[in-house]
């Protein structure tokens, strides 16, 4: 399994914001989405093997955290607003205190950015384009970390600071959906490579 977290600085966490709107009115919910389809949609179907966990953190009622599952997921289509009405029935059915299941493969609950990353300590690749090049993946079900448009709070970076994988996809500043496309063509390659070794060496 590959996940990818995403934070979204100010991503709005009531289901009131406009879907003429996502920039503005969902404090740029719209990054998320795009993360979401990266991440999980090919041409033709879903990527089974992928989480997506987006970590919103805008007003009014901070932290949620909605989590995607590729093997289960429905109705997730590339267009954002489509992608955006699931993530509003998400933060509809929101229960504090417990994980609740809002469309099949979509979860919400209340855990924070740091409570995630927490979580998944072991198996975290910062994405930056400071790291190290992404050539080979440095662990195994890797757990890829990405900001929005605001990167990472004061605290947030000193937490990241200690994570041993810190890696680029380019030396450029790059959107986040371009990283995942990336990271994930990457994994793409390294497993067609390994399917192709093993039957010659038959
Ligand atoms: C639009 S960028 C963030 C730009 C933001 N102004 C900042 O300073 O962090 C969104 C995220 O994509 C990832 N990212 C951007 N370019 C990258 C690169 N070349 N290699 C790896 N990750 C990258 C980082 O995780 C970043 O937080």
């Amino acid at each position: 399994m590959i996940t990818f977290i995403v934070k979204g600085n100010r991503a709005r966490t009531a289901p009131d914001f406009l879907l003429k709107d996502l920039p503005g009115s969902g404090g740029r919910i719209d990054i998320l989405c795009r993360c979401l389809t990266s991440s999980l949609l090919l041409s033709h179907g879903i990527r089974k093997d992928v989480q997506v966990i987006l970590c919103l953190g805008g007003e009014p009622d901070p932290p949620k955290c909605i989590r995607v599952m590729g093997d289960n997921v429905k109705h997730l289509s590339p267009d954002e607003r489509s992608t955006a009405i699931l993530l509003m029935k998400a933060l509809e059915s929101y229960r504090k205190g417990e994980e609740v299941e809002s469309t099949p493969g979509i979860y919400i609950s209340g855990h924070s950015f740091k409570e995630i990353l927490e979580q998944y300590r072991e198996r975290i690749v910062l994405l930056d384009e400071g790291g190290d090049e992404l050539g080979s993946m440095p662990v195994e079900e890797p757990c890829f970390v990405l900001g929005d448009h605001l990167g990472f709070d004061e605290a947030e970076e000193k937490l990241l600071s200690t994570v041993k994988h810190r890696m680029r996809v380019s030396p450029l500043v790059l959107h986040g959906s371009h990283c995942i496309v990336l990271v994930l063509n990457r994994m793409d390659m390294i497993k067609e490579r390994g399917n192709t070794e093993r039957k010659t060496n038959r």
